[in-house]
This record gives C-alpha cells, structure tokens and sequence, in this order.
C-alpha cells in the first residue's frame, strides 16, 4: 500500500465518502480582484469582522509553513489544540469499534475527547520512571486501534520521551501516531516535526496556547502527510478559525525574539523554582522537566494543596492520575509569582 491507500484504510469510510459543505469562500475562491461580495448573507458595512474568515487560513498555513519547515497542505488549524484532537478521532475512528491507546498518567482530554466520539481507551501506563513501555505498547494493538496520543514532554509529568522510542512506535504500531508537542518550545531539541518527511502515520500537534502567550486566542495545529490533512478539513466546521484569531497569530509571528526572551526567562525561573524547593522538608521528589511546569511528590497533596489556596496560590493536584499520589503540578510564574510560591512553602507546617 502507498501512502495515501494507508490513510484511506485507517480514516472512516464514511468520512472518506463524505461530501463536505461548500462555504461561499470556498465555492468563490478571490484571485486578488476588488469583488462585490454578495454570496454569502453578510452584513455589508465594513466592522473589521462583518466578512466570514478564509475558511482554509491561506494566508496563515503560508507563513506557518515557512516558520515551520513545511508545506500548507500539511498543516491543519484548529481552535485550540483540543478541537485538533477531537477531529482526528472523528475523521479516523468508528464509534463503538475503533479503538485508541492512552499513555497515563496523561493529558485529560485524550480520554474525554474518545469518550465523546464513542471510542474504546487502552491504557498501557508509562514506566515508574515515566518513560514510555515500548514493548507494551506494540503488544496492546489490534486491528482496531487506530490512533496512539503521546504528550512530548508529558503532562502531567513534564518529561520528553526518548526519540528512539517515538520512532520504534512509528515503526511498529499500525495507526496513527499522535504526537502532541503543546510544550515543544521549552524543549525544542526533542521536536519531532523533521520525521514528518519519513512517517507517514506521524501528526504532529503543536498550539499557541503556551510558549507562544495566546491561550485566550485558541490555535491549535496538526502537522500531518497531505492525505491526512485533506480528510480533517472534510470534518471541519466550515469557519471554524475566526478573523480576530487568524490576525492575532500573523502578529505574533513577528513577534518570536520576544517569545524566546519569555522561554528562556521561563527555563531560568523553573531552575531557580526548583533550586528553593529541594530545601523544603515536605516536598519529596521534584521529577525531571522539559515543560514550563514541574511535578513534585509531597507528604499530602491535598493538605499541601488547601494551604497554597488559603495563601492566594493555586496549582493543580493531579494526584489521581496514574502512579502520581501526593504530587502537585506547578507552572511556572513571573519572577514576583514564584518568589510568594517560595514564601508560602517556606511558611507551612512540615
Ligand atoms: C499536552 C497538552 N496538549 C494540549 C493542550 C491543550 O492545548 P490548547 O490550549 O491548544 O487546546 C494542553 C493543555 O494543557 C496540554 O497539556
């Protein structure tokens, strides 16, 4: 099978089949010309958001193709990584038949996002030292799973998997490999993207949620072969970008040397974090980051948890995940937010 009959075969035949609305932008694709536009029921008076956006973001996918290495018919954006995830699973997978792997302790909405699409998880946890169970991995596969999502580095554990084995699964899981890198930034020698030329079961999920400061502006990106891609925009809400979003991003483009003052400041702060907590009594373990958090192991989660509240400072408690009792995760601040985290730990009980 080549490349493209391989995707065809993972993706729903009813989606392959599928015949998808045609927008007005898209039935009357602009050459450049001063048009009256007069198809598509629009306010005429001019507001700056009166007309639809470009409901496949030509402009955008151009510039993100050029920052990124790749082709705009290998990108697919979404409205936050989240929305991303949601249509692979509608483009690719069967409800009630088709199946996906789960990497736990992981990100949250794997589950949520399958269980809305009525997919079967099969949960093959990660090491005790959260490394990725390559061997389990490729065992737990069937003719059914079509898809296998790892968060590089993890969350809630903040590490990179090992390229090695990304590219073992690549090689031996029959399905897509769902690689999502929303930290990437943080940890950009770990990116995976350059294998995107050699797997063609390979996506690649990055957003402007984190590193890139625009979380209120909701873009996530799939990076994926052309066919993928192609059947994703067959499932996609026919402007599902909107203008303001697709502005805010071209802006924010021109804007990386900041972005990489904020990494940097970011990584330096986290050392600096991490350096103050290993002298409190209480807090255990603080395990390996590649991310703009950390997780740590404390005496009580809960407790230790309830006392940064009452002190105005909220983490999360991600204790109930998979081989995480007793942690908590924390992101990150500004300078002054991490100096009243240090302040608060110092002032607990042990
Ligand atoms: C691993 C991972 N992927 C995706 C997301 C969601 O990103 P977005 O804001 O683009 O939906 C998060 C958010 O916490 C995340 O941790």
């Amino acid at each position: 099978m080549n490349s493209k009959e391989r995707i065809l075969h993972w993706a729903r035949p009813e989606i392959v089949a599928l015949k998808p609305y045609q927008s007005a932008r898209q039935e009357f694709v602009n050459d450049g010309r001063e048009m009256i536009l007069l198809d598509a029921n629009e306010n005429p008076f001019n507001s700056e958001v009166n007309r639809y956006p470009d409901p496949l973001q030509g402009k955008l996918k151009k510039r993100l193709a050029e920052a990124k290495g790749l082709e705009s018919d290998q990108i697919y954006l979404g409205n936050g990584s989240d929305e991303v995830l949601n249509q692979l699973m509608i483009a690719f997978c069967q409800p009630a038949k088709d199946k996906a792997l789960l990497l736990p302790p992981t990100f949250g909405m794997y589950q949520v996002c399958a269980d809305i699409n009525g997919v079967e998880t099969i949960a093959v946890p990660l090491t005790k030292d959260f490394q990725l169970d390559v061997a389990g991995i490729l065992k737990a596969q069937d003719k059914h799973t079509k898809m296998i999502f790892i968060p590089s580095p993890n969350n809630p554990t903040g590490n990179c998997f090992d390229r090695t084995d990304i590219i073992a699964i690549l090689e031996g899981f029959n399905g897509l490999v769902v690689l999502d890198e929303a930290y990437v930034e943080f940890a950009a020698e770990f990116s995976c993207i350059d294998l995107l030329t050699q797997y063609d079961n390979l996506l690649v999920v990055q957003t402007f949620s984190k590193a890139q400061g625009m979380a209120g502006v909701r873009l996530g990106m799939c990076f994926a072969h052309p066919e993928i891609i192609a059947l994703m925009n067959k499932v996609k809400a026919p402007y599902n970008l909107n203008v303001l979003t697709q502005e805010a991003v071209l802006r924010r483009l021109e804007e990386q040397g900041l972005v990489q003052q904020q990494v940097q400041q970011i990584l330096t702060e986290k050392q600096r974090l991490i350096d103050e907590l290993a002298s409190i009594s209480f807090i255990k373990t603080i395990y390996p980051s590649h991310a703009n958090f950390f997780l740590a192991k404390v005496d009580n989660s809960s407790k230790r948890y309830s006392e940064l509240i009452e002190r105005g400072i909220v983490v999360r408690n991600p204790s109930k995940n998979h081989n995480c009792a007793n942690t908590l995760r924390v992101t990150v601040g500004t300078v002054e937010e991490n100096n009243a985290l240090i302040s608060a730990l110092r002032t607990m009980d042990i």
